[in-house]
């Protein structure tokens, strides 16, 4: 089954088609971050702008590499949430009106659930179940994956994501949106242990919150500015850094060993740092836990994803009408 995907959720227009859930036969992605990058962050109105102009485009260079046209894909899959609203009306509009007009059948998919299914792509051999980190620029989340439709979350963070933190503190150390890939960067150079941030102590087991460190990082800059101290930037990004990707590190092992999982996946945009990476690996190594990570270009924002879990949605049924709506904040298991 070949499906033409779409996703338009945030910053990035994109299309592919995928087949049978794990092959991907095009993958072409237009990123608007340059233009965002201008503001500290994405703009919505801009973002829905860029995807009308760009959707088109995109989804024709998708079918063109993958040598077809529209009438021998076998259905049309869609990011509906979560998201920004604007954003996402663009995509699921553009495929109501492709799945109408080749009558062909219209498939949802949660964000989400395809930042998970980018797995699948690069690890043929995956298959639930699985404890997941899902950890990007909007949510942080821990999930048992029971099957390819059906998920539990444990655990999520209770305030800013993980890449929200990553950018908000790559910000303060004065780096470009997303700064997350700049702090990865930098860090290498740097002392992790250079400085003690706080780690919360909450009062479920697998939850997060990272505003404390967020905030922490973000006093330090400015007493050290007030009192004309110079930073070694290196050394506060490493520190930062370690400090987040320990957390997540930390429960996510705690986790696996209370579930009785012993197969881990990681996945959306932060699913690139290589200090978690390593982390992870060595953590899962210690204990005989397979690690599965995307490869880099599966990590953020792309339709290859999106297309790899509509091939499951569709096999359980999951199709939609030319009703359907896109949803800001919809719950992955819903
Ligand atoms: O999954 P994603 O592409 O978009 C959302 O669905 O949110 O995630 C984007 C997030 C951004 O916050 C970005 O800074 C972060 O992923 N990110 C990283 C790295 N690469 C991307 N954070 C830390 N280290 C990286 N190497
Ligand atoms: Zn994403």
């Amino acid at each position: 089954m070949k499906i033409l995907s779409l996703e338009s959720s945030c910053d990035e227009t994109a299309a592919a088609v995928v087949e049978d859930g794990r092959k991907v036969l095009s993958s072409v992605v237009a990123s608007q971050v340059e233009e965002h990058k201008l503001y500290g962050g994405v703009v919505p109105e801009i973002a829905s702008r860029r995807h009308t102009e760009a959707i088109c485009g995109v989804t024709r260079e998708a079918l063109e590499q993958a040598g077809l046209s529209l009438a021998d894909v076998d259905g049309i899959a869609v990011t509906y949430a979560p998201g920004l609203i604007g954003a996402l009306l663009v995509g699921v509009n553009f495929a109501k009106g492709l799945s109408f007009a080749a009558g062909k059948p219209l498939i949802p998919v949660n964000h989400l659930r395809g930042h998970i299914a980018a797995n699948y792509i690069a690890h043929k051999e995956l298959e639930p179940p699985f404890l997941c980190l899902v950890v990007s620029g909007g949510h942080t989340h821990i999930l048992e994956v029971k099957d390819y439709t059906d998920f539990t979350v444990i655990g999520r963070t209770r305030d800013d994501a993980a890449g929200e933190t990553f950018d908000k503190a790559a910000r303060t150390l004065g780096f470009d949106y997303p700064g997350g890939i700049h702090l990865d960067r930098v860090s290498k150079q740097g002392n992790p242990c250079a400085y003690a941030f706080p780690r919360p102590k909450l009062d479920t087991p697998y939850d997060f919150s990272f505003s404390g460190l967020k905030t922490s990082v973000i006093n330090l800059v400015h007493n050290a500015s007030q009192k004309g101290q110079n930073l070694v930037v290196e050394d506060v990004a490493a520190s930062f850094q370690d400090t987040v990707t320990e957390i997540l590190c930390d429960t996510l092992m705690r986790a696996a060993q209370q579930l009785g999982y012993r197969t881990i996946v990681v996945a959306g945009g932060v699913s690139a740092n290589s200090a978690l990476r390593l982390k992870l690996k060595r953590a899962c190594a210690q204990r005989g836990f397979e690690l599965y990570v995307p490869p880099l270009n599966l990590c953020g924002d792309n339709a290859a994803m999106i297309g790899a879990q509509a091939y499951y949605e569709y096999r359980s049924g999951n199709t939609a009408g030319l009703d359907l709506n896109a949803s800001a904040n919809m719950e992955i298991n819903r």
